[in-house]
């Protein structure tokens, strides 16, 4: 089923021959967006909650952008999330989900999706920190249109990989490689965060085209946040084990998926960025996973 010459945009008969033969994995309830997260960024303006909490919009007006966070903290967890990006002219325009302990040391597990002008590719941006370095990035573009439908972008993370998923898709793994020296998220507790906010100065084409404030309010759509975890919130107590996600690791077919999304898909990676890394690319990228 894999055609070489198949392009990232023509992945869709991939992806629909997979799934036949693919389990989807069960996962936790939805999360209440009225009881399980604050809002703290741009108040009920621009965070809005919908359907008993099911639902939640993002957004950015030329007064203010707008965030959430989880109320609890989370030491390992699948975190499952259904985005529907701003449609249309979106360009200048960052919409993110990601996990972060915050402060200087913090580790951080990033997607970020960047805008651009109507009918244009959005910008699918990937990046893990650790003990407060990241510049570890890989950029993606999607197989669809991520402002027509929502779509499921997932954060596996345990104790020995980080695995994002897009509809149940690998496409990047970032392995612990503590063994070789580099740090590994594996100790501070997280919150899952999502905001969005207007980044012209740098997020489409280099900063080169700007946000359109005409074509304001831009709206994010956020729904069925599941979050699968080890524990609950600042507990230690590890109990609730033998979750598929705690050992998750890819298969060959899971491997076959994401060489196709890394071969098709991947227009930027850090790890075969020689000129930003003259003195060596990072240990991770050499090692074998
Ligand atoms: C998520 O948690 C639920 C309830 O504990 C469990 O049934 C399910 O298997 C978990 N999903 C994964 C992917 O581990
Ligand atoms: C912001 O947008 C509103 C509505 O389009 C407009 O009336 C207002 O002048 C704008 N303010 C600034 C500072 O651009
Ligand atoms: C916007 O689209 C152009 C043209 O396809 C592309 O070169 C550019 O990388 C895109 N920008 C982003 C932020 O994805
Ligand atoms: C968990 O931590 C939060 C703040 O980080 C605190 O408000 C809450 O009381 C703690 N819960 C328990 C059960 O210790
Ligand atoms: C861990 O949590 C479970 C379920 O809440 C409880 O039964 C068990 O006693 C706890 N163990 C420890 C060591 O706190």
């Amino acid at each position: 089923m894999y055609k070489v010459e198949m392009s990232c945009s023509t992945m869709v008969f991939v992806v629909v021959t997979l799934m036949v033969s693919c389990v989807m994995a069960a996962s936790a309830a939805p999360c209440n967006f009225n009881k399980e997260i604050d809002i703290n960024w741009g108040g009920n303006e621009h965070v809005k909650i919908f359907n008993g909490g099911k639902l939640l919009t993002l957004s950015l007006d030329n007064s203010s952008g707008a965030a959430f966070q989880t109320k609890n903290d989370y030491l390992f967890a699948r975190v499952d999330m259904q985005l529907k990006l701003v449609p249309g002219n979106s360009a200048g325009t960052v919409a993110t989900y990601y996990l972060s302990s915050l402060g200087a040391a913090h580790d951080e597990i990033d997607f970020e999706f960047l805008g651009n002008l109507s009918g244009q590719p959005y910008t699918v941006h990937t990046n893990v920190y650790s003990q407060g370095k990241g510049n570890r990035e890989q950029q993606f573009r999607m197989w669809f249109d991520p402002t027509l439908a929502f779509h499921t972008y997932s954060v596996i993370w345990n104790s020995q990989r980080i695995i994002f998923m897009v509809d149940n898709i690998p496409i990047r793994v970032f392995e612990n490689n503590e063994a070789i020296g580099v740090p590994f998220p594996n100790s501070q507790r997280m919150k899952v965060y999502a905001s969005l906010w207007d980044a012209d100065n740098w997020a489409t084409e280099g900063g080169r085209i700007k946000t359109d404030w005409t074509q304001a309010p831009f709206i994010a759509s956020y729904k069925n946040l599941k979050i699968n975890a080890s524990s609950p919130a600042n507990s230690t107590n590890n109990t609730i084990s033998n979750q598929a996600w705690q050992t998750q690791q890819l298969d060959s077919m899971g491997r076959k998926k994401l060489r196709w999304v890394q071969s098709k898909c991947m227009i930027y990676n850090y790890c075969t960025d020689f000129q930003r890394f003259p003195q060596g690319l990072p240990p991770e990228c050499l090692a074998s996973s």
